[in-house]
């Protein structure tokens, strides 16, 4: 299949590209800057240069390049490196929102027949230890830079001349990644802060295994509309820490946050995903936090 994927770069991004193309798939992926083209060059995609906010120039690329893509996949995001700045989350919600109605558009403008959408698990509503799934309520309150996701998912839902596919990942960990590392380096140096009292659940999902289901994305019913993608076994953050610690620095107490702070917990399932063939190599949080460890740069 000929796929046009924008984020490829990111985190998620080159183990999606790598499948991608063990599959058999013709990948061509966005870049705005020359480091970002030698990544995708080094993967062995297709980079073209086009920004997810210049409708205009996404249109020449559908009417070109694009031309016959059969799938748009969106993995595009710009997580603020300082989230206290203020305005620090405008651009992602540029992105979410401009950058998800312009791809809509090159979906439609390059005659591909289907939008895989990435989202996050993160806009359902604290449910306690009650599991979720994909009908689970959305949070209501809640952080505001969450809305532009809702309004991101509601552009997607209504779209009705492409097959769409929202993809709730849950917490993105694994080897490699700038926040496994950091959750490391924190235990080594016995300054692993929980947020709250760590009771919350998490639903951890291993970026190789994220991508893997943007993969299967591609070939799910045309009316599967919204797929959590999480690993079996979601925990508590308190558990996802003690087994940091475990592995990095057994002697690491864990700091205890301010205990005023509730943090929402979402305990999410993979059931349906996992019918339709979803099978993570790392099935919970142990076996790819070991991974992880070993594999550290
Ligand atoms: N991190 C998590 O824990 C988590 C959990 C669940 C879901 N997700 C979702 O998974 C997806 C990928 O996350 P990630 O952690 O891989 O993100 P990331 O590492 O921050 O990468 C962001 C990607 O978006 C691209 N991008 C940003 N602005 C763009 C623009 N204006 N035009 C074109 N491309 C643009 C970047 O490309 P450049 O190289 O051009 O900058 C980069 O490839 C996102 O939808 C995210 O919300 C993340």
């Amino acid at each position: 299949m000929k796929v046009l994927i924008a984020g490829a770069t990111g985190v998620l991004g080159p183990p999606t590209v790598r499948l991608l193309l063990a599959k058999g798939h013709e990948v061509i992926a966005l870049f705005r800057s020359e480091r970002s083209e030698r990544l995708l060059k080094s993967l062995g995609a297709q980079p073209v240069k086009a920004d997810v906010l210049d409708a205009a120039g996404l249109i020449r690329l559908a009417q070109s390049t694009a031309r016959g893509v059969e799938a748009v996949l969106n993995l595009a995001t710009v997580i603020p490196r300082d989230a206290t700045v203020p305005g620090a989350w405008l651009p992602n919600d540029k992105v979410r929102v401009e950058g998800t109605r312009n791809l809509i558009d090159v979906a439609r403008k390059a005659g591909a027949t289907r939008l895989v959408q990435q989202s996050i698990t993160r806009i359902y509503r604290d449910n306690g230890d009650a599991w979720i799934d994909e009908s689970a309520p959305l949070a209501t309150k809640q952080p505001v830079h969450l809305d532009s996701t809702i309004k991101m998912e509601s552009l997607v839902q209504a779209v009705q001349d492409l097959q769409t596919v929202i993809l709730r990942g849950g917490q993105f960990y694994g080897a490699g990644t700038f926040s496994t590392e950091a959750l490391f380096d924190k235990a080594r140096s016995g300054t692993l802060r929980l947020d709250g009292d760590g009771s919350h659940f998490i639903s951890p999902i291993q970026t190789e295994d994220m991508a893997q289901a943007v993969v299967l994305a591609l070939t799910v019913p045309a009316d599967t509309g919204i797929l959590n993608v999480v690993d079996d076994k979601p925990l508590t953050q308190r558990d996802f820490f003690a087994s940091v610690a475990a592995l990095a620095n057994p002697n690491c107490k864990l700091v205890a946050g301010d205990s005023a702070v509730h943090m929402p917990s979402r305990r999410c399932s993979n059931k349906k995903i996992k019918a339709m063939g979803f099978a993570p190599k790392y099935p919970s949080h142990k076996e790819g936090l070991e991974d992880a460890y070993a594999r550290q740069k």
